[in-house]
């Protein structure tokens, strides 16, 4: 195609540096382990790389806590590394999309230890600061709660206030309001831009803004207390419009420049109010991974988020995009599937890649990396350490990528920062890639299908009419051709009519049975089984 465009009709495949690949050994990865991987990236067939992030950080949150937005943490490397990244990226074809957290900073950037230096500094309003209620010892000003557990108020001695963190209490928000700080931010993504970045992944951006009277939140039942009050006051405030319409407009002064927002608390509507001309390209709504307190995962159960998020984001007029996987969840192949067989996360792939909407591939999910189980003792990641074993936090998604069946899982010489996954010693890139029926060959078959097809890319999404129970059959429709998926989420054997049309198997372990040639064909599926279809 032509009009191809990278961010809508390419796969963004999510990076998370510190687990992806370490060339020092010292059991961290680094970006040159980044470089050392983007031709297996660019033979995978992904179309652009979204990298967590690699900021100076004292890992309260493991990178999302930034004492310097503008450097490279020296353990992950340096600027000039940076640039190399840059450089061999694209000159594959890649693009770089940045993690950029502008909600917070870390309690140590010099921004809040400045701010928090005297209640007279000229920094002081960068960051939100109150006197405590008067009465109760540093009663906060309001009845907001910190989402990885607790008031959302910090008492500071030295000065006698509280300050706002919506994550850990190291992770101090900033006052969009100030009008310097707000330079100072919009400067940041302008550095980026300047060193040739293709966009941005905005961590939280729906809550850069607070109620300007922090009025306290109204209550509604729930688990956690964060999860007990109607997130109105302190999150998607009318603030935002005239930021977005101003950071789109730095966007759009360089070519083909991409932001895509984390949507926090997300619905489809939500998310799609914030794109569009004048403000981002895309938000997540996260229609598989979020808002659902178990996942049904049965084809009903998914066509109805599908067609509920096309609704909203039809509406719009924007283009959604597809994540069922990324550093904040569980494994999507632990998630979906049951042990190590992969014909689940074969059938979650070819959803990820076949239904409309940009996907976002989290690395490893090409091989089907599981969730790994911790011990309470080992884990690390804030929620989980507040929270066990009500929630055992995101350590168990972040283990090291597995290349190998070397015992650092050729991932690292050292000993890697975060448990490998047992499972290494089989499921790596290395075994698959000469395995013909592996994930990972499955998931180049499909991402090659995928570029080729402008069907698949920007075809309209056709629902299922009526199928057996038990399979999820939809069709993408394009002027240049017909693409038919059909997915059998059934341990058993099954048939099914095609609708009319000369179908061709195109990938998958289904059967086309042509059992008299004047009726319409039929298709059979193994148990778990697939099969994509062209229509010509
Ligand atoms: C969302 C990020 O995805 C998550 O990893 C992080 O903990 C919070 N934002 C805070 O930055
Ligand atoms: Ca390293």
């Amino acid at each position: 195609m032509d009009d191809f465009l990278w961010w809508r009709d390419g796969v963004i495949y999510q990076v998370y540096p510190r687990s992806f690949c370490d060339t020092n050994g010292d059991g961290l990865g680094d970006l040159p382990g980044i470089t050392s991987r983007l031709d297996y990236l660019a033979g995978l067939g992904v179309d652009a790389i979204w990298l967590s992030p690699f900021y100076p950080t004292p890992d309260a949150d493991f990178g999302y806590d930034i004492s310097d937005h503008t450097a490279v943490d020296p353990r992950f490397g340096a600027l000039e590394d940076f640039d190399t990244l840059v450089r061999e990226a694209h000159r594959r074809g890649l693009r770089v999309v940045l993690d950029l957290a502008l909600n917070h900073t870390s309690d140590r950037h010099p921004w809040f230890i400045e701010s928090r230096s005297g209640r007279d500094h000229p920094k002081r309003d960068w960051f939100i600061w109150r006197r405590p209620r008067p009465g109760r010892r540093h009663a906060p000003p309001n009845n907001w709660q910190a989402s990885f557990g607790g008031t959302a108020w910090e008492y500071d001695a030295a000065s006698g206030e509280v300050y706002l963190h919506l994550f850990t209490r190291q992770q101090p928000d900033v006052n969009w309001r100030n009008p310097d700080l707000r330079q100072a931010q919009l400067d940041v993504v302008r550095f980026w831009l300047e060193r040739g970045v293709d966009g941005f992944r905005l961590d939280v951006f729906n809550a850069y803004f607070k109620d300007e009277r922090l009025r306290s939140n109204p209550f509604k039942p729930g688990l956690r207390a964060f999860d007990r009050q109607v997130h109105l006051h302190d999150m998607d405030q009318p603030e935002m419009a005239p930021l977005l319409a101003e950071l789109r407009t730095i966007l759009d002064g360089y070519p083909e420049r991409y932001a895509v927002g984390e949507t926090y608390l997300s619905t489809p509507d939500k998310a799609a109010s914030y794109c569009g001309a004048e403000k981002l390209h895309a938000a997540f709504s996260f229609d598989f991974i979020r808002h659902v307190p178990f996942f049904p995962w049965t084809p009903g159960w998914i066509v109805r988020q599908l067609l509920r998020r096309d609704a909203s984001f039809d509406r719009a007029g924007v283009w959604p995009t597809t994540v069922l996987g990324n550093h904040d969840q569980r494994r999507t192949a632990s998630r979906y599937g049951r042990g190590e067989d992969d014909r689940m996360a074969k059938i979650a792939m070819t959803i990820l890649l076949t239904v409309r909407g940009t996907p976002f591939m989290y690395y490893g999910e090409e091989i089907g990396m599981r969730n790994l189980r911790l011990r309470r003792s080992e884990l690390m990641d804030p929620p989980g350490v507040k929270y066990w074993p009500l929630d055992i936090g995101r350590d168990g998604c972040r283990t090291p990528m597995q290349w190998d069946a070397t015992p650092g899982a050729g991932f690292s010489s050292g000993r890697p920062w975060i448990r490998l996954h047992p499972n290494a010693a089989w499921r790596n890139v290395a075994i698959q890639d000469g395995d013909p029926g592996s994930l990972l060959n499955f998931t180049r078959q499909l991402l090659a299908l995928r570029r080729a097809s402008p069907a698949l890319q920007r075809g309209e999404f056709v629902p299922p009419a009526r199928t057996p129970p038990g399979l999820l059959v939809y069709q993408r429709r394009s002027p240049a051709g017909t693409v038919l998926v059909a997915l059998n989420f059934t341990r058993w054997k099954r048939r099914m009519d095609l609708p009319p049309g000369a179908w061709r198997l195109a990938l998958g372990d289904g059967r086309l049975i042509s059992e008299n040639p004047a009726r319409p064909g039929r298709l059979e599926l193994p148990p778990l089984g697939l099969a994509l279809l062209d229509g010509g």
